[in-house]
């Protein structure tokens, strides 16, 4: 018999081992999310995925579907909750939309847009942060990186490489790359790596493509993050998308 879970009063079927949010996408349900990505071990760091399960707040991206479950997800508190998340994201780093070669494709900026978010509410932290730019086909923007780890495991799970980790703690935490000099010029990351592709903010660039598609004809420019999400997990069949979505599904989920 096919067990079931109910998120805000949907029945979804689920497996054994699957994530609520691994049902939730398989059944066509969004749940906001920025370190979560299907291909890698789920982080649970950033928190926007906060559900209430039985009453009680657990991260869909790490708690295991089970039978019975009831589950809340679009609610105004969760929804405001996610919000907040969000802003104390944006007043933590350093996120210049307007100048940001990843305005339009950025699913922070995207999930910002869809839990209308109108301003930062919290005060800016204004942190003096680096930017490298030593390797040839790559960049690295500190300003813009909220640590969601996906860089660390894209590079660990998927290219078989070490490139990146997070050090320090609080406020004191930041993005590293496995070489002595602290470069990434000295690593052994390749611009084809997934690590390079993965970075839901523009921490992680590819050189000299930033502008080959204008801004105004980006992912986000046309589409919500929950329509472009559930399109890229394969939920929702391509003929149903608008074209550039259908690309997105089939070329995995860099939109997110
Ligand atoms: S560089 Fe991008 S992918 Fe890596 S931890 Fe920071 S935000 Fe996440
Ligand atoms: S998506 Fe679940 S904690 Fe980030």
């Amino acid at each position: 018999m096919t067990k079931t879970i109910a998120i805000d009063g949907k029945t979804i079927p689920f497996e054994d081992g699957q994530t609520i949010m691994d049902a939730a996408l398989a059944a066509d349900v969004y749940i906001p999310h920025l370190c979560h990505h299907p291909e890698f071990t789920p982080h649970g760091s950033c928190k926007l995925c906060s559900v209430k399960v039985n009453g009680r707040i657990c991260s869909a991206c790490t708690f295991p579907a089970a039978e019975g479950q009831d589950i809340i997800n679009n609610s105004d508190e969760l929804n405001g909750d996610r919000k907040r998340i969000t802003q104390m994201l944006f007043v933590e780093g350093n996120h210049f939309c307007p100048s940001c070669e990843k305005s339009g494709n950025c699913p922070l900026q995207a999930v910002a847009y869809y839990l209308n978010m109108l301003d930062n509410h919290f005060p800016f932290f204004f942190q003096t942060r680096q930017l490298d730019a030593s390797h040839p086909d790559v960049l690295i923007d500190h300003n813009r990186c909220i640590f969601c780890t996906l860089c660390v495991r894209a590079s660990q799970q998927q290219d078989g490489k070490d490139v990146f980790g997070i050090a320090g703690r609080g406020i004191n935490k930041h993005l590293i790359v496995n070489a002595e000099s602290g470069q990434l010029k000295d690593t052994d990351l390749d611009a084809a790596d997934k690590a390079a592709h993965v970075c839901p903010t523009g921490a992680i660039l590819i050189k000299r493509t930033g502008y080959q598609v204008p801004i105004g004809q980006r992912i986000y420019d046309h589409h919500q993050i929950d329509a472009v999400s559930l399109a890229a997990s394969g939920s929702r069949p391509s003929a149903a998308l608008p074209p550039f979505v259908a690309v997105v599904a089939e070329g995995g989920r860099h939109g997110r």
